[in-house]
């Protein structure tokens, strides 16, 4: 049987998913002809949720980067595969032809090379949203090296926790990174970083902002000099290395409800497939058409569907280094007109932003090339959808909600552009292949239609994670224990009468704010070790733009500081020890935790009052000490 590689009716949909579920082999053998390998798989898929162990496309050999770049060159060398526009509106925007990209990937594997990186070899990459930070990471994948991207966002402390914990000899960075009227100093950050570590060999730096870098001899190399010596040797091309369909292709770290970041593994050929066919059919991507998505390529959407998902479909893939808000807050929609923009992809948080400036930056701007406008990394709220649908979409653009995590690789759960409807605040139905369930809380899964519970994932998926790095336990008890042979999402979600799905947010310790992942237990490990805290607890409240705020109680024993000036050092330290995107937005000081016999913190009670819900807080007499409660509440009205 062979199915269409582009999904172009709702008739089509039905039949190819109904085919995915019932037979998935024979569905992604069908799929997977669509790639570029150097020797088919020998199984389509091997799998075991209780390991767990799962294989696709077992046996068969291939590169990602010939997928993405070689398969071009005959027919469409000269279409723009990365339009780049720099934060500084007056900078010339770059565009990389599918044979300049070529070109420039295969340059830069030779110094990855010449560096001394070989295949298996971890390289993390800390850059600012430059063509080169997308070069790096296709480099490594054309030398089979494991590209670890670190958001930009992250401090010394957190890349160093990587690098250990990947093992990663090689780094990759800038200089700095322009984001707003800003030059962030990214060298020094690795600088502080490398300072406890001392396993890395060499650290290649791109200038970009051309602000003093300390250049350590014997380990810190220019990227431009490494280029001219690769130059010299006259060597234009790179081979590319012959992967193994499972090789891993990288690790991205992630918060969990632990306190240490997990580095999701995803391999070589079931991520290519699952970030190519969702590309493909979720956008309903049309060729020449020039995709926006506003990520960064720290996370896995940027990996997903900034790189991989639009170049192995040969697309346009415009890449914005700067902020929404700069120079002013109509900064996308100068954008979408000055490259024609088709498709627009960008997170909830950015649009309610994006709204408070009301529409005068829309002035002007026509936004008419605009066909697929698309959302990611939060529930999208009504209102924001609304704005977005009449003010971008000119109420003529179906929006994408799509629904799906770094462990996803890809989207999951999503409408299909102008296929399947889009409803305002639901990510609506399972991509072909995704089998999900809704397990209600003794762990049974709800068989009828309408349905409310956590949500699992029957069947394994091309994109689905491989393993944690360096310590598979920690894959099985986070994905695939609470559940017995289900994969478990950590999100709640509601299933209606049309089996579309609503997600509802995590149900487990972490936080999504502005479209990040944070773990409660991370920022509060951060805050315990600012001298002078005694204890903290962590949790999440709504909030305005960003979806949810971090909010922080803090046991705080030195009682002769001025505590206004305490929460700003322990912002401080939580910046050093995490980064700027975890700090607290509120901090409220308290004497005691709500804490129930065997010591466990109600975080319940605690998300209630962060909430303003103070009058409701349910049963409390299981605590040690019940009158705690009544005086964080008091407390809160001190607090900003
Ligand atoms: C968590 C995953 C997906 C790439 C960016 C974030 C939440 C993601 C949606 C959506 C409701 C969503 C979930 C998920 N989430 N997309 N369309 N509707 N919630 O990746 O950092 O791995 O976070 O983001 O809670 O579990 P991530």
């Amino acid at each position: 049987m062979s199915y269409p590689h582009q999904i172009s009716t709702r008739e089509q949909y039905d039949i190819a998913y109904q085919a995915s579920i019932e037979n998935p082999e024979a569905f992604w053998d069908s799929i997977a002809q669509n790639f570029l390998w150097k020797k088919k798989w020998d199984q389509v898929l091997k799998w075991d949720f209780v390991e767990p162990k799962i294989e696709w496309f077992a046996g068969g050999r291939l590169n990602i980067t010939e997928n993405c770049l070689d398969r071009h060159l005959e027919g469409h060398a000269n279409t723009p595969a990365l339009i780049w526009e720099s934060n500084d509106p007056d900078e010339h925007h770059r565009i990389l032809t599918y044979k300049e990209l070529h070109f420039k990937v295969c340059q830069f594997a030779n110094v990855l090379k010449n560096n001394g990186v070989i295949k298996g070899d971890r390289v993390c990459i800390y850059m600012g949203m430059v063509p080169e930070l997308a070069i790096a990471v296709l480099a490594c994948a054309r030398i089979g090296a494991i590209h670890s991207v670190i958001f930009g966002g992250f401090s010394a402390q957190s890349i160093s926790d990587r690098l250990h914990d990947a093992q990663a000899a090689f780094v990759i960075t800038c200089d700095g990174a322009f984001r707003g009227n800003k030059a962030i100093a990214l060298k020094e950050v690795i600088d502080d970083a490398l300072i406890s570590c001392q396993f890395v060999k060499r650290c290649i730096v791109l200038t970009r902002t051309r602000q003093p870098v300390s250049m350590i001899k014997g380990r810190d190399v220019w990227w431009e000099d490494e280029i001219r010596k690769v130059e010299t040797q006259g060597n234009p091309v790179c081979k590319a290395e012959e992967m193994d369909a499972e090789d891993p292709l990288f690790i991205l770290y992630t918060s969990g409800s632990t306190g240490k970041p997990k580095g999701v593994v995803h391999s070589c050929a079931g991520y290519m497939v699952w970030a190519n066919y969702t590309f493909i059919n979720v956008f309903n991507y049309q060729p020449g058409e020039v995709f926006f998505c506003t990520a960064d390529i720290g996370w896995i959407t940027g990996h997903s569907y900034i790189v991989y998902g639009p170049l192995t479909a040969g697309g346009t893939s415009l890449m914005f280094e700067g902020i929404p808000t700069y120079p002013d807050a109509g900064r996308f929609w100068d954008l979408i007109d000055k490259f024609k923009v088709n498709i627009f992809y960008t997170a909830p948080t950015a649009i309610r932003s994006l709204m408070s400036f009301g529409i005068e930056p829309l002035e002007g701007k026509s936004l008419e090339s605009l066909r697929v406008l698309g959302t990611v990394g939060e529930p999208i709220n009504e209102e924001a959808w609304h704005w977005y649908h009449k003010n971008i979409g000119k109420s003529r653009c179906p929006i994408v909600d799509t629904w799906w995590q770094t462990e996803t690789g890809g989207i999951m759960i999503s409408n299909m552009a102008g296929i399947t409807p889009g409803i305002p605040s639901v990510a609506s139905l399972p991509m072909p292949g995704i089998l999900p369930v809704i397990v209600d809380e003794k762990g049974e899964v709800i068989t009828t239609t309408v349905a409310s519970g956590n949500l699992c994932i029957k069947l394994p998926w091309p994109g689905i994670i491989r393993t944690t790095y360096g310590d598979h336990a920690r894959c099985r008890t986070n994905y695939f224990e609470a559940y017995p042979n289900l994969y478990f999402t950590g999100d709640g979600a509601l299933r209606d009468t049309n089996g579309n799905y609503r997600i509802t947010g995590r149900v487990d310790d972490v936080l999504n704010v502005s479209g990040h992942r944070i773990g409660t237990a991370e920022v509060e490990n951060a805050i315990n070790r600012h001298a002078g805290v005694i204890e903290s607890a962590v949790v999440g409240y709504s909030h305005e733009i960003k979806g949810q705020g971090i909010y922080a109680y803090v046991i705080y024993g030195e009682t002769t500081h001025d505590l206004n000036l305490v929460r700003q050092d322990i912002l401080q330290t939580v910046s050093r020890l995490i980064g700027a995107i975890a700090k607290p937005d509120t901090i409220q000081f308290v004497t005691g935790l709500p804490k129930t016999r065997s010591g466990k913190i109600m975080r319940r009670i605690l998300r209630k009052i962060a909430e303003n819900e103070t009058q409701n807080l349910g049963d409390t007499s299981t605590l040690i000490d019940p009158s705690v409660v009544d005086e964080i509440v008091k407390g809160k009205s001190g607090i900003k």
